[in-house]
């Protein structure tokens, strides 16, 4: 086989949200795999490549907004993907209370914008859909699975069943490959600092290099089954490598709580998080979502897929990647 030919039968992916936390992982991990890899990015005054800088001259980007039909119908035209993923939405649970409507339209409608696109373009085209462990909220039982029924808590977690149900009825309805992966937290180094997790990792970091005393959290109750990023985005591809399009729980079966996060974190660096941490009301929910713990044994079964990382691994993983970045930073201004 020449060159030439080999080049023909990489497999296309266009990857929604590459510039986020599961987008960047995705990305690496398909380009390892051979794939040529289009990424879609909105329009923003700044750059915001940080999270694929070390791979951005693999990717080719396209310009595309969830919110415009169009962008979308033309980056599937342009590129004939073998296989979409949906990572791009209003992400951020706090967010999505203060901006509903900006939260439905972009995580909830804009979902069924790409599946038209699709639709219309080349319906053999894959598709996964990034559902959350968000829709089970206040939950109907202990562990949730697949047949779990959904009770969103928040505005993002009601876009999400939009999500959910609309790629179920395009599967159902014009016969799609169209995958729904529902993924339970995860984490990692890339994570936003707005979320807890990577909140608590910089902060008793720089607490520990005496650049903050204080850390403000909310609710330290609440139990989440999270999970490492990279272990996950690997689920995502194998749900479209399979014949049949299917909905599948992705998780690590174990749940922990926002103050056992902060005593592992805090423990890494020999520091009490009861030292520290501060509870402000602010960062508490009109609706919360106090305990989610998944079941994964589908995913195992059919995917054979498993969690890689536990919950010590991923907790010390970030607080040290956020102690070299912040000691990098005070080296720099040195
Ligand atoms: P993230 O880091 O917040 O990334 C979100 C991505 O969406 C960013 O690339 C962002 O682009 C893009 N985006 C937002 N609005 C857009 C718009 N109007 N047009 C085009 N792109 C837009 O999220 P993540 O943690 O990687 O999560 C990926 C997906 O999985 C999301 O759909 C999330 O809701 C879902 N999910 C996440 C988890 C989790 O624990 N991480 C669990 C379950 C489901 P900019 O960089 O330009 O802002
Ligand atoms: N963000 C944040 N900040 N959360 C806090 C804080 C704080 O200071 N203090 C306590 N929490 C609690 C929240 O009330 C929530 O119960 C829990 O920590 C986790 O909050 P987040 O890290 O913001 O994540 P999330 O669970 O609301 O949403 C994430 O996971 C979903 C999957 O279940 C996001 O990644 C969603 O996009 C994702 O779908």
């Amino acid at each position: 086989m020449t060159t030439d030919e080999e080049e023909l039968e990489m497999p296309t992916a266009l990857i929604t949200g590459i510039t986020g936390q599961d987008g960047s992982y995705l990305a690496e991990s398909l380009l390892d795999k051979g794939y040529d890899v289009i990424g879609m990015v909105r329009r923003s005054s700044t750059v915001n490549y940080e999270r694929i800088a070390h791979i951005q001259g693999a990717i080719q980007f396209v310009n595309g907004d969830l919110l415009d039909q169009m962008s979308l119908i033309d980056a599937v035209k342009q590129h004939s993907p073998d296989e979409v993923y949906n990572l791009a939405a209003q992400s951020f649970v706090q967010t999505s209370f203060g901006q509903p409507v900006l939260t439905g339209e972009t995580t909830a409608l804009s979902v069924t914008r790409i599946l038209d696109a699709i639709r219309n373009v080349d319906p053999s085209t894959r598709f996964y859909q990034a559902s959350s462990s968000e829709m089970f909220g206040k939950v109907a039982e202990v562990p949730q699975n697949e047949n779990t029924p959904f009770y969103p808590r928040s505005p993002y977690g009601v876009a999400k069943v939009y999500g959910h149900w609309i790629t179920v009825n395009y599967r159902e309805s014009y016969n799609l490959h169209a995958s729904s992966g529902i993924l339970f937290n995860h984490e990692s180094p890339r994570r936003g600092l707005e979320f807890v997790t990577r909140k608590i990792s910089y902060g008793a970091a720089s607490i520990k290099l005496g650049l903050e005393d204080k850390l403000a959290l909310g609710n330290l109750d609440a139990k989440r089954d999270w999970g490492f990023a990279g272990d996950y985005v690997e689920a995502m591809w194998m749900m479209l490598q399979e014949d049949s399009p299917d909905d599948y729980v992705i998780c690590t079966g174990m749940t922990h709580s926002v103050r056992e996060f902060c005593d592992v974190a805090f423990g890494h660096l020999g520091l009490s998080y009861e030292e520290h941490v501060v509870v402000d009301e602010k960062f508490f929910r009109p609706a919360e979502v106090d305990l989610l713990v998944g079941d994964y044994s589908k995913a195992a079964k059919k995917l054979q897929w498993k969690p890689r990382t536990t919950f010590e691994e991923l907790v010390t993983m970030m607080v040290d990647a956020d102690m070299a970045l912040l000691d990098g930073r005070l080296k720099g201004l040195a």
